[in-house]
């Protein structure tokens, strides 16, 4: 009698076929020229996003612009852009291989999984991030939050401070990792892992890999056991779940989807929350608003910061917005075409790089009127009129799923740093920002925190 696999198998899809090597066949297209090796770096990586709206001015919604040894890459520009590569309704487009830079660490993720493949595993994530398990993780988070913040000094480097606690709720509440002497190999093994894992091949690539493999056995390890607790950690839900058909995930693919969520997870919110905070400090009024809010909150529920009371925090929430906004932390969303398409009457080959740029509709004085000025009020009075519009954790099937997990942690933080301390830039206006490969600090940001 044929026994049925106990785990879920890897399903074939279209974009299997896709070589490593993308197209160089895109001539045809319209774009900016450039240098002939750097093509057109020196422009677009000092700030990709407005390298783009400039370049759009003058090229329409489709155009290729080289960079990094002139290699062409094909933009698609503006909310139907973004909706036909998101939405992809006739699966044109592989995440897979828009992906590939990061394949090298995380094969298996469910961001370098396509079509039905990447579906069925989607399928089983999803549990991990509803309103009842984040509502535990939070019951994690906020003491280490709390902890944390006691011990930071007046003075600290932003950045620093941030992505160090980010990664503590990262390893804690996500990995169920606890601090002490065991554990520090893994924090600095997933911090090497984060500090090099765009890096290009090389000295730092190389190293980055080797703390990959010593964080998957690490993780390996663990697994056995948590494959039977009943731990509160998001590991351990994943190493759990089952779908449908009572079929797990194989031990390769937790540990993939646990290294690939630590790396979605922990930059991507460190980085929006230095935005914030920075934001935050070098304007006392909107630190006063949603001081004020916490302060509400606090009186009404108490000590204990719970997930049910987050949506009193309105504010904070429209604040949040308005910086993903702004500094969307991802600023490139990359694809490869499957097959070829047409945009806006172009031919688009197949195994076509593509680029997408939040930036540019996040700019588009269509969608946001005035867009240069820092303004939360407009997510606090309603939502963006055109979904496609606003764009940072993406949209479609590969939408964050970290997205209500990220909201979360950036408000958990926030509560207990305007409660206790009031922001201040030691160097005002002296702050600017490196946007590739994700918007952060191009030099120490300095804070005050002066205690309340
Ligand atoms: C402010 C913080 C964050 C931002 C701006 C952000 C942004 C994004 C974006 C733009 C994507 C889509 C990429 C694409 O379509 O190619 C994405 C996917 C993803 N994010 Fe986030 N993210 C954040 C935080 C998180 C957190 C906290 C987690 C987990 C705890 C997480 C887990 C994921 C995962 C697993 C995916 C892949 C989903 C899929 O392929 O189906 N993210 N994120």
């Amino acid at each position: 009698m044929a026994t049925v696999s106990k785990e879920i198998p890897r399903l074939p899809v279209a974009s299997d076929r896709l070589s490593r090597s993308p197209t160089r066949h895109l001539s045809h297209l319209p774009g900016p020229q450039g240098h002939w090796f750097l093509g057109n770096s020196r422009d677009f990586l000092p700030n990709p996003g407005r390298y783009i709206r400039e370049t759009r001015q003058r090229y329409g919604n489709c155009f290729t612009v080289g960079v990094l040894r002139n290699r062409r890459q094909v933009v698609l520009a503006g909310p139907a852009a973004n909706r036909l590569v998101l939405l992809d309704p006739e699966g044109n487009f592989s995440s897979r291989w828009g992906w590939e830079v990061v394949h090298a660490y995380f094969p298996g993720m469910v961001l370098l999984r396509d079509f039905a493949d990447h579906r069925q595993h989607r399928r089983m994530m999803t549990p991990l991030f509803k309103p009842a398990a984040l509502r535990r993780y939070l019951a994690r988070m906020d003491p280490i939050v709390r902890d944390a913040m006691a011990a930071w000094p007046e003075a600290v480097d932003a950045y620093a401070v941030l992505k160090r606690l980010t990664l503590d709720i990262a390893l804690r509440v996500v990995a169920g990792f606890e601090p002490g002497p065991a554990n520090e190999a893994v924090y600095r093994d997933l911090a090497t892992v984060l500090d090099n894992v765009l890096a290009r091949p090389g000295v730092r690539r190389w190293r980055g890999l080797r703390a990959r493999d010593r964080l998957r056995r690490a993780l390996r390890v663990e697994l056995a056991y948590r494959r039977s607790s009943a731990g509160e950690d998001l590991f351990t839900h994943l190493a759990v779940q089952t779908d449908e058909s009572g079929r797990r995930l194989s031990d390769g693919d937790v540990l993939d989807h646990m290294l690939g969520i630590l790396f979605a997870a922990h930059d991507t919110t460190a980085s929006a929350l230095t935005t914030m905070c920075v934001r935050l400090a070098e304007d006392p009024a909107w630190q006063a608003r949603l001081r004020d809010e916490c302060r509400g909150l606090r009186e009404d529920c108490g000590e204990t910061l719970e997930y049910a009371f987050l949506d009193r925090l309105p504010l904070t929430d429209a604040f949040f917005r308005e910086t993903l906004r702004q500094y969307s932390p991802l600023q490139m969303v990359p694809r490869r075409s499957v097959r070829e398409f047409r945009f806006e009457g172009q031919r688009i080959p197949a195994n076509a790089p593509i680029l997408l740029f939040p930036q540019v509709t996040h700019f588009d004085p269509e969608f946001f009127p005035d867009p240069e000025r820092f303004d939360p009020l407009r997510f606090a009075e309603a939502p963006p009129p055109e979904p496609f519009a606003f764009i940072p954790f993406g949209r479609g099937s590969h939408m964050c799923l970290g997205m209500h997990f990220a909201a979360m942690e950036v408000k958990a933080v926030l509560y207990r740093l305007l409660l206790n301390r009031e922001l201040r830039l030691a160097e005002p206006g002296g702050w600017t920002l490196d946007y590739v490969p994700l918007v952060r600090p191009a030099r120490r940001i300095r804070l005050h925190l002066r205690r309340v």
